[in-house]
């Protein structure tokens, strides 16, 4: 809802307030953002407004007939340079006479019922309503057009800007950012997720205390090294209570959010597209348009923004055929195979992955070109005879025949120098014509500013996708920019290369995600390079990571679900020992933690035992039961010492929860599962699936028990581990959703002094999922 009372705007969603109004002075000031309040009048929104009689020394004074004004000192929706504002700005402009000062001040305002499109970037969709201001610099003849848009139940307001010039002298945009909060104390912790490929989504949390600090990317994209998701919380805030802003941005390119404490003790925070090595050149009736910001406030803790921004994810940025469709189990052919593919080899992995359950085969990276290894062949997007001898409908064929749908590897935007196309187009990549330059994975970046490039992409994978039956495309981009130039581009406008690249490819997402509306398109970039709500608007789901290992997934996918849900967050279970980290972690914790969204296998079926295999058709048979709930469901973080995490569907009918030990502590024996989301009043059936253990899994233990001596790891020790299994232990608990909430006190955990169904097997690594379900009557 959005409402005027004279000089002021409310907007209001279920839960929360963003009241803004126009100074005196016409810029326009923030007032408040927070819990819902209840506005009725203008009287009502008074006690917001700061008290200002003199302003600060050693400030400036806005104009002499308001002494009591310095931009300095004031919270303000636009922050700009020049008129006293120090602060990080807004807007940064050069003009025609080389003046970087600006003063928007308000013309005029509309509520819209629907709201404005944006021509150049994708943009959440089924808003409610529109706030539309004007403001304008009248002494350089510029406009700012600010969009906020609300989403009543999903407590998320957007905010946007659009920067048109009407000089008849073209300017220079140095900055646009998306949102400002300005906000009257700095008594906030903001929590950043940085890291590497394979090593995405690390949480940081910093204390604000003073100064600036920036969470932003230069890779060209969204980036692994620093997610554009960010939160604002207070220093007590947990998953369950607390106050919480969740902040994002609708873009894949380079980002930056900053967190500024003013000398007064107030905190702005901005965020947007990065002003680094970011200029566009605006003639006289061009605009510039910034990316869409979003942002939720809950004070019930991260659970509920959590839950907030994952069901605005997924009804207003996810769209097409795929929306809340349950997505496929597939098998991935690249940690079995790497380049090393051939038709014989992938038929017969597919037939192991239709035994167990699979749903869908994906053909990864090695099946064009001569792509023997990475050196080659980005951009020659036809198969490779020596690999699939009769083409690749053929191979489609089968798979098909097998009874499995059949999904394709491709990266678009890239192309070696060692390839046709290259040969061909050398000028159609990202590069200082006559310069050396750097590469990164052998490969070199295609220039989509160029509007031919993203014609020609358009024809060529459209080809590609109509070649057989192609249902699920994984689009992969694996390096970072370098040599920053477009060819296509004069030199006057290099500094809009990295913009200009993510509308190429916006526009290239569009062209395709139209013509074949019922592919599903798994986004990738070197794992989670491209982890952002811009690419979800075009592909619903994204590989997370490189890393597989379940360890190290248990803390990415947690951190990812801060601000995405788990309908996107991509999983496969992979090898022992884990390629990327040579660890070794139990077959069920790789299920366990990869089944929390969309769960899929990347590993040689055909070559895994046949108690691997049952064991796989189990994990495969149990997910389809849950999946709705695995994927859609609400999802909740406990905090405990051991990851804990919950599940539920939206009936509250049943839940999944899960519990994964890092390490052993020695003679810790008690460990609780802690559910929620739960009716407190129901009754529910608490269980787990019991299991069988090796007895090989207790070492030389097993001397302990038998009754001559067995040599570990001695033919006696494998005939004896063939017919001797150790029983798992049961849980089957019949209680209420309060208690369960509360937490369950589990069988005790391994602790040296003896083993049998009552004691749980819970080594390094251990985890185990626990089922719930809501019972008709009390037992
Ligand atoms: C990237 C992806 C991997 C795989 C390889 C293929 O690293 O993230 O999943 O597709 O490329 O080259």
């Amino acid at each position: 809802m959005i409402r005027q009372y004279d000089q002021c705007f409310v907007l209001e969603t279920a839960h929360s307030s963003y009241i803004l109004r126009i100074l005196p002075t016409k810029q326009l000031e923030h007032l408040y953002y927070g819990k819902k309040l209840t506005i009725t009048s203008c009287q009502d929104i008074v006690p917001l407004i700061e008290q200002h009689a003199f302003a600060p020394g050693n400030t400036n004074i806005y104009d002499e007939e308001h002494p009591e004004y310095s931009l300095e000192d004031m919270r303000l929706e636009v922050g700009t340079i020049g008129k006293g504002d120090i602060r990080v700005p807004f807007v940064e402009i050069i003009h025609d006479d080389g003046s970087s000062t600006n003063d928007f001040l308000y013309h005029d305002a509309k509520i819209n019922t629907t709201r404005t499109p944006i021509n150049t970037l994708p943009y959440a969709t089924n808003n409610q309503e529109e706030l539309e201001i004007t403001l304008v610099d009248e002494a350089y003849d510029v406009t700012l057009k600010l969009y906020y848009n609300v989403y009543d139940k999903y407590d998320m307001i957007t905010r946007r800007a659009v920067l048109i010039n009407n000089n008849k002298n073209a300017i220079r945009l140095n900055r646009l950012m998306s949102t400002q909060l300005d906000f009257s104390t700095h008594d906030f912790v903001l929590t950043t997720f940085n890291g590497s490929w394979t090593d995405e989504m690390n949480r940081h949390d910093y204390v604000v205390e003073s100064g600036l600090h920036i969470n932003a990317s230069f890779t060209g994209s969204s980036s692994s090294r620093a997610n554009p998701f960010v939160m604002l919380s207070n220093k007590h805030t947990s998953e369950d209570a607390g106050e919480v802003y969740g902040l994002n941005l609708i873009y894949s390119g380079n980002h930056y959010e900053a967190v500024e404490v003013s000398s007064y003790g107030k905190m702005r925070f901005v965020s947007g597209i990065n002003p680094q090595n970011f200029s566009f050149l605006l003639a006289q009736g061009e605009q510039f348009e910034s990316p869409e910001a979003v942002m939720c406030y809950s004070d019930r803790g991260f659970n509920d923004m959590s839950q907030h921004m994952h069901k605005f994810i997924n009804d207003c940025i996810v769209r097409g055929s795929w929306q809340h469709q349950e997505r496929p189990i597939l098998l991935n052919s690249w940690e079995a195979n790497y380049f090393k593919i051939n038709e014989q080899k992938l038929i017969k992995q597919a037939k192991a992955a239709k035994k167990v359950g699979i749903e869908l085969f994906v053909m990864d990276d090695g099946w064009f070109g001569k792509r023997d290894n990475d050196q080659s062949s980005l951009g020659d997007w036809q198969y490779d005879p020596k690999k699939l001898p009769h083409g690749l409908k053929h191979l489609v064929d089968k798979i098909n025949a097998i009874g499995l749908d059949f999904g394709i590897w491709v990266e678009p935007e890239m192309v070696n120098v060692d390839s046709n196309l290259y040969r061909s187009h050398p000028n159609w990549t990202i590069a200082i014509p006559g310069h050396g330059q750097s590469e990164g994975r052998h490969q070199r970046i295609l220039d989509l500013c160029n509007p031919e490039v993203v014609d020609y992409l358009t024809k060529v994978m459209s080809k590609l996708f109509e070649s057989a039956d192609i249902k699920y495309v994984k689009w992969d981009m694996n390096r970072t920019f370098s040599d920053i130039y477009s060819p296509y581009l004069p030199s006057d406008k290099q500094q809009e290369v990295f913009h200009r690249y993510i509308i190429g490819l916006y526009k290239l997402l569009d062209n395709l995600t139209k013509a074949f509306p019922d592919i599903l398109f798994e986004g990738c970039a070197s794992g989670g390079n491209r982890f952002d709500l811009g690419m979800l608007c075009f592909m619903p789901q994204i590989w997370a990571s490189d890393n597989t290992d379940a360890l190290c997934r248990a803390r990415i996918q947690k951190n990812y679900s801060y601000g995405y849900p788990l309908s996107v967050i991509s999983n496969h279970v992979s090898s022992t020992l884990n390629h990327q980290t040579l660890r070794t972690t139990p077959l069920n914790t790789r299920y366990n933690v990869a089944c929390f969204g969309i769960l899929g296998y990347e590993i040689n079926l055909a070559d895994l035992s046949n108690e691997a295999l049952e064991e796989i058709t189990k994990q495969i048979a149990a997910y389809k039961v849950h999946r709705k709930t695995f994927q859609f469901g609400t999802f909740y973080r406990v905090n405990q010492v051991l990851h804990n995490w919950c599940v539920v569907s939206d009936d509250q009918k049943d839940a999944m929860g899960m519990l994964l030990q890092e390490l052993v502590l020695p003679h810790h024996q008690y460990h609780q599962f802690i559910a929620r989301g739960l009716k407190e009043d129901s009754h529910y059936h608490f269980f787990n699936e019991a299991k069988q253990y090796n007895v090989k899994l207790f070492g030389d233990l097993i001397n302990t028990a038998s009754p001559v001596h067995i040599k570990q790891d001695s033919l006696a020790h494998q005939v004896v581990a063939k017919f001797v299994k150790m029983p798992g232990e049961v849980e089957d608990i019949h209680t209420t959703g309060s208690v369960l909430m509360q937490g369950v006190g589990l069988k005790q955990a391994f602790s040296a002094n003896g083993y049998n169904e009552n004691v749980r097997y819970f080594q390094d690594f251990a985890s185990r999922l626990y089922f719930i379900e809501e019972e008709s009557e009390m037992k």
